[in-house]
């Protein structure tokens, strides 16, 4: 029996949500004051940490408005709400520009492994490969965002991760309604698109084998942690898109002793749901809570 899909608005909804988001977005904010850590060690980590998200942000306006130009043709209002969408990544990648400033930081060339990450991102040329990439990388943001805010005391930092995780708590289901709109032009995408998914799922949950060792004395989240988020994020990113399908791989979700029904149990309060949307529309009034 085929379930009905779960809430979702219209395109000019999502456009008047980010059109009234585009007046807020103010310039940075000096701390006033030099940014203290307890060592160098995590002075460090925190310059890699923000260098990660200055570069997932890069690939954020990168992507969203090459789609925007993809799409133009065929729906205007769907561009438009990529191209403002893009705009909000790009004001998150001044923004880091100008912390890792203040950090006594600078732009680092990336890692192998992200390297890698994004060369093939980079090189994805289908809609929906694309969309459904992007909206994975914005999960494990907002997921690791949310993390480090239960952990990290310093008063800038804090600030910093508040803007991003608000932000990408309403970017989530923004790229679910851009993957159900390519996927009502293409149908006979899904099949593959499940198989992508599944691929995914599983290399980004062993991501923070590769990001722990870099940022862990800064944002204080242990490996095996982190990879039971991810995987419990990603895993309900569809719980409850029943018509589409996606399910995630069954082994790696006992192996991080994830149930089903913590899958489906925490869908609706999940950061990454269209309710969670809806609230974060007008950033000022988010509250934001720690994972
Ligand atoms: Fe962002
Ligand atoms: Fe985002």
């Amino acid at each position: 029996m085929n379930r009905p899909a779960p809430t979702s608005r219209p395109t000019s909804w999502w456009r008047s949500a980010l059109e009234r988001r585009a007046t807020r977005m103010h310039a940075y904010a000096p701390a006033g004051a030099p940014l203290r850590f307890e060592s160098e060690l995590e002075h460090r980590a925190a310059q890699k940490f923000f260098n990660a998200a200055f570069r997932a942000e890069e690939s954020g306006i990168h992507q969203a408005h090459e789609l925007a130009d993809t799409v133009r043709s065929w729906d205007p209002e769907l561009a438009e709400v990529l191209r403002l969408y893009g705009n909000e990544e790009g004001w998150h990648r001044e923004l880091l520009t100008e912390f890792l400033a203040e950090l006594g930081g600078q732009i680092e060339p990336m890692g192998r492994v992200t390297r890698t990450f994004y060369k093939v991102y980079a090189r994805a040329k289908r809609m929906d490969t694309i969309v459904l990439t992007n909206l994975m990388f914005e999960t494990i943001g907002s997921t690791t965002y949310r993390m480090a805010l239960g952990n990290v005391s310093e008063p800038a930092a804090r600030r910093m991760l508040t803007i991003l995780t608000r932000d990408e708590a309403f970017h989530v289901p923004l790229n679910v309604h851009f993957l159900r709109r390519v996927l009502e032009r293409e149908p006979a995408a899904l099949p593959r698109l499940r198989r992508l998914y599944q691929l995914l799922f599983a290399s980004l949950v062993l991501l923070p084998l590769a990001s722990r060792p870099k940022a862990r004395a800064f944002d204080r989240i242990e490996t095996r942690d982190l990879m039971r988020a991810y995987a419990l994020e990603l895993g309900r990113l569809f719980s409850r898109e029943h018509d589409l399908d996606l399910s995630p791989p069954r082994a790696l979700l006992w192996l991080l002793g994830i149930s089903r029904r913590e899958l489906a149990h925490g869908a609706a309060h999940s950061p990454t749901s269209v309710e969670a949307a809806e609230q974060a529309v007008e950033r000022e009034d988010v509250s934001v809570t720690a994972l």
